[in-house]
């Protein structure tokens, strides 16, 4: 047997029990003519001591750092106990030992605070995986995989497996796509998601049905995304928005519970994607703080049912917000003594080209009710209360304005809400607001193809209300600059994302279920009828054999463990991610295959420079 016990298992109330351990060996130290050593396994770490006795047998085989050890011993209660591992009361007495196997000094230490950065712990990613940080992280992840099947499987829900050897699903990336040797020529595409395959399993009569399924996506990476990435992939026949919005609430409610204690009893709270936009310049909001947007000027038509406050900082002589398309302001509570070097740097910041605004104005709000303002020159007193009433600044806040065109100022906007609420300890990673965004438009405007393209996917309803809009309006875009004038620029979509801290962790919406309309929609995005019946025959074929009306979501699992556990980054819940470049630098992937591969493929390759 090689062992009795695991390395983690082993308490005071086991003193004078024989035991056998197997493990890796941490740290060996000396002391005298004893030795130390810590074993480690998946379990924890317990300390073992080596008498005089056994100096020769160690001097013949000695012991190195990742060893694979077995030892035989008695369990024995420590006179210098150490409170921070639960074995930290006990030592084994090791009478007897065999080495397993040796290993190579390993290229870092395999301890919490390694000394490993990225790259060789990516390349070494089995031992970076030995690893307490990256193991706990493993095991969240697993937590938050049975707590969501627990509940899907008492709600019903049916794990039904969608194959990977597919055609394209468009999901709004590029395709990773696979030749296939029996049919040259002809390439299956990775699904992006298993969009039309659960719809399809709706029409079978499978009513719930749900994956934790792997998505393959050929897009720019960040620390929040994957080439390959795993969703909680959900599906439900004869449902409403509200229906769905009840059911995968509840189910982040209970992983809330399972994985971390949390009690998340109230209401997620709802918001509309154009309110989203308004109030934070963005539509996955971080509601853990406020310091909203104020809408000083915008263009009428990008909010229409908006006020209209222009009037506040207009008739003054002041170019940059005379000429500027939008004029957005942030009170930044408690910051009305900014030095000139923080309001500086924060132009500056402003300034970079990831933001790429042209300024930055300040208006401080000193306590004793004055301001001072980078446009005192422009704007009375009475105008720069006017201003910081819009913007909801107290005394003691400072204003910052960001002025130019609609879209990059709304984003600036938002970057500097997120920068500001950073520094200033407003994002707590141990604080958690779930948030739905509701009411997305259907389609977005794709400048380069001068053509309206789905903003979730081509299988999103419209809301019911709108449909007579995409009915009876001609997609085509006579007028490229004025294109939120198309009727279709106002089509809402019955679609909705879950947010978390900031992030979109699902996505989801009810889809079309009719043909005529999904024909109508596939039109819409410029499709004629041969390039519907080539790509998507199959699903507007089943649509003739009774669909039932059906909705889904789908959470990024990799996203949602993270931000549980914790991290900007989801590789660090993947046990082989890879990097920024899309590579798995310790299998060596992507690489050449071999000639012979080639050949039975019947492709030459022809790289183009
Ligand atoms: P969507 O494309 O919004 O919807 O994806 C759902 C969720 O998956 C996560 N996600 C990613 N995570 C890591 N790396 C990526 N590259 C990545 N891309 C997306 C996000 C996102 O919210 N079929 C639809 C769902 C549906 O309509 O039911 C879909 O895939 O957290």
């Amino acid at each position: 047997m090689f062992r009795t016990h695991t390395c983690g298992e082993l308490r005071l109330s086991d003193v004078n029990k024989t035991t056998t351990l197997s493990g890796w060996v941490q740290t060996i130290r000396k002391f005298g003519s004893m030795t130390f050593v810590d074993l480690r396994d998946r379990y924890g770490i317990t300390q073992l001591i080596f008498s005089e006795s056994l100096n020769d047998k160690l001097e013949a085989n000695p012991l190195g750092r990742e060893f694979v050890l077995q030892v035989k011993g008695s369990v024995n209660e420590r006179s210098n106990k150490n409170n921070n591992i639960p074995t930290g009361d006990i030592e084994i007495t090791v009478t007897d030992f065999i080495i397993l196997n040796k290993s190579l000094t390993p290229p870092f230490t395999i301890q919490d605070d390694t000394d490993g950065g990225d790259d060789i712990r990516m390349k070494y990613r089995f031992l970076d995986l030995r690893r307490q940080a990256v193991k706990k992280n493993l095991e969240l992840r697993y937590a938050v995989s049975r707590s969501s099947r627990n509940y899907l499987h008492e709600q019903n829900f049916m794990d039904i497996e969608t194959p990977f050897l597919i055609k394209s699903t468009p999901e709004g990336a590029r395709d990773f796509v696979v030749p296939s040797r029996m049919n040259p020529g002809q390439f299956y595409a990775l699904p992006q998601s298993p969009q039309t395959f659960k719809q399809l399993l709706m029409v079978s009569g499978y009513d719930r049905y749900y994956q934790i399924v792997k998505c393959f996506r050929d897009e720019d990476l960040r620390a929040d995304r994957q080439p390959e990435f795993t969703q909680i992939d959900c599906e439900m026949a004869f449902v409403e928005q509200e229906d769905i919005l009840q059911m995968f609430e509840n189910l982040i409610k209970r992983i809330f519970k399972d994985v971390k204690n949390i009690d998340y009893t109230h209401q997620i709270e709802r918001m509309t994607w154009e309110h989203a936009m308004w109030v934070y310049g963005n539509d996955k909001p971080d509601i853990r703080f406020g310091m909203q947007l104020c809408n000083l000027k915008f263009p009428a038509h990008t909010f229409p049912s908006q006020k209209d406050i222009s009037s506040l900082i207009s008739g003054v002589d002041f170019k940059v917000f005379e000429e500027a398309e939008t004029v957005i302001s942030i009170a930044i509570p408690g910051c009305c003594e900014y030095t000139r070097k923080q309001t500086d740097e924060l132009t500056e910041w402003v300034k970079r080209p990831q933001i790429g605004m042209k300024g930055l104005v300040y208006i401080k709000c000193n306590t004793d009710g004055t301001f001072k303002s980078s446009v005192d020159k422009f704007y009375t007193e009475d105008k720069l209360k006017a201003i910081a009433d819009a913007t909801n600044a107290r005394a003691g806040d400072i204003i910052l304005v960001l002025a130019g065109a609609e879209e990059k100022t709304r984003k600036a906007g938002s970057e500097l809400r997120l920068y500001l609420g950073q520094q200033l300890g407003l994002r707590k990673v141990d604080e958690f607001k779930l948030l739905w965004v509701l009411d997305f438009p259907l389609f977005e405007y794709a400048e380069e193809d001068n053509r309206w393209v789905a903003r979730h996917h081509p299988f999103t309803s419209p809301k019911p209300s709108d449909i007579e809009i995409m009915i009876n309006n001609n997609p085509v875009i006579d007028n490229p600059s004025e294109y939120l004038k198309h009727p279709y620029a106002n089509i809402k979509a019955n679609a909705y994302d879950m947010v978390l801290n900031g992030n979109e962790i699902g996505g989801g919406s009810i889809r079309i279920f009719q043909k005529e309309l999904q024909q109508k929609m596939f039109a819409a995005l410029g499709m004629d009828d041969q390039e519907q019946k080539h790509k998507f025959g199959f699903l507007l074929g089943a649509f003739e054999y009774g669909a039932p009306p059906h909705g889904g979501i789908a959470f990024g699992f990799d996203r949602l463990c993270a931000i549980l556990g914790g991290s900007e980054s989801i590789r660090d819940f993947i046990a082989f991610p890879k990097n920024n470049s899309g590579r798995d630098v310790m299998i060596d992937s992507p690489s050449s295959i071999d000639d012979k591969q080639f050949d039975e493929l019947q492709i030459k390759l022809d790289l183009k420079a």
